[in-house]
């Protein structure tokens, strides 16, 4: 299918059974994290300033440049403040990583060490882009000049995502890791044609960098803490994997809502019941292709939950078709 607001074919899921998951190694993870050195400083500060002539998100994240309603000046500025609703949205959702990690590092102690090692890497790793986005978000509010409301705080939505199963905290991280490498290829790596921000292309790439080892020790997580479960917390898991991801989308809704308040400030202008509508419909479905299909339907979150539960993947599939229609 094509969507009319992408022009890029939305990824559903295969009918057939998807082929068996990698076999990922510790110390093979350990070895590629080791050959990743970049420090938060060498990607953002006073020498490297954001450039507010440009767009921040490529436009198959940010869905702005189809609102008709929007001049392409005020089109710019909605990409740009979904340019900071994207750091503070990765900000929030590695609250509730960091301590899936920490936890399960004292659930395997130190019996397989290769292990430890590389959940201790990725826990620092994680802590180092809370910073990163932390600092990014400093600058964008430095330069933008106007305030942009984001939902949270990222506490409260952490402690509500961690009072579920610690399987079910590890499907959402998951998808999370894999959706980043969707964002990094599929919208940057690939596009040499959209005159981007250099600093925003430059987090997407980093990030995916460290995000490759941490989707890789994700699987064996997965793997690891269903092994231990039977099939009824199996399928437990998978309702909270579910609860959790309706909970983020009617969390996306708001954030559409707030944006498009963000919006009327810098442009000076009301907008009409009919061009939020506009806005709201596109911005909507925008969200839900850029954080829930993206990782829902990647192929190797999808390999993961049928090696898992067969008829969790079909309730997910069921879900993300449900989330491609949505729109309009
Ligand atoms: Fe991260
Ligand atoms: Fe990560």
């Amino acid at each position: 299918m094509i969507h009319p607001l992408s022009g890029a074919t939305l990824n559903r899921l295969p009918d057939a059974s998807v082929p068996a998951i990698p076999k990922y190694s510790y110390s093979s993870i350990l070895n590629d994290a080791a050959k990743i050195s970049w420090q938060v400083q060498d990607l953002i500060g006073d020498d490297r300033p954001l450039d507010f002539s440009k767009a921040f998100l490529p436009e198959t994240i940010a869905h702005t440049q189809g609102i008709s309603c929007l001049t392409s000046d005020e089109q710019l500025i909605l990409n740009q403040i979904r340019g900071n609703s994207y750091l503070h949205l990765f900000g929030l959702v590695e609250e509730f990583i960091l301590p899936l990690v920490v936890n399960h590092v004292q659930f395997i102690g130190c019996e397989t060490i290769e292990a430890t090692q590389a959940y201790l890497c990725f826990a620092q790793e994680e802590s180092k882009h809370i910073n990163l986005f932390r600092q990014f978000a400093t600058a964008f509010a430095r330069g933008f000049g106007f305030r942009c409301e984001v939902i949270g705080p990222p506490r409260t939505i952490a402690d509500f995502v961690l009072q579920h199963s610690q399987l079910g905290v590890a499907l959402v991280t998951l998808h999370i890791e894999w959706m980043t490498q969707r964002h990094f290829l599929d919208s940057i790596h690939s596009n040499q044609d959209e005159p981007l921000d250099r600093q925003f292309c430059s987090l997407l790439k980093h990030h995916w960098q460290e995000e490759a080892q941490h989707a890789r020790l994700d699987t064996l997580m997965v793997q690891d803490l269903a092994q231990k479960l039977d099939d009824v917390a199996i399928e437990s898991a998978i309702d909270d994997y579910i609860a959790i991801v309706q909970y983020l989308n009617e969390g996306l809704k708001t954030q559409v809502q707030l944006d498009i308040a963000s919006l009327e400030i810098p442009i000076a202008r009301t907008l009409t019941a009919t061009e939020t509508e506009e806005i709201r419909q596109v911005q909507e479905f925008s969200y839900q292709k850029g954080f829930l299909i993206s990782g829902m339907t990647h192929p190797n979150f999808m390999q993961t939950v049928q090696e898992l539960s067969p008829a969790g993947y079909a309730r997910i599939a069921a879900i993300a078709n449900t989330f491609s229609s949505s729109d309009g």
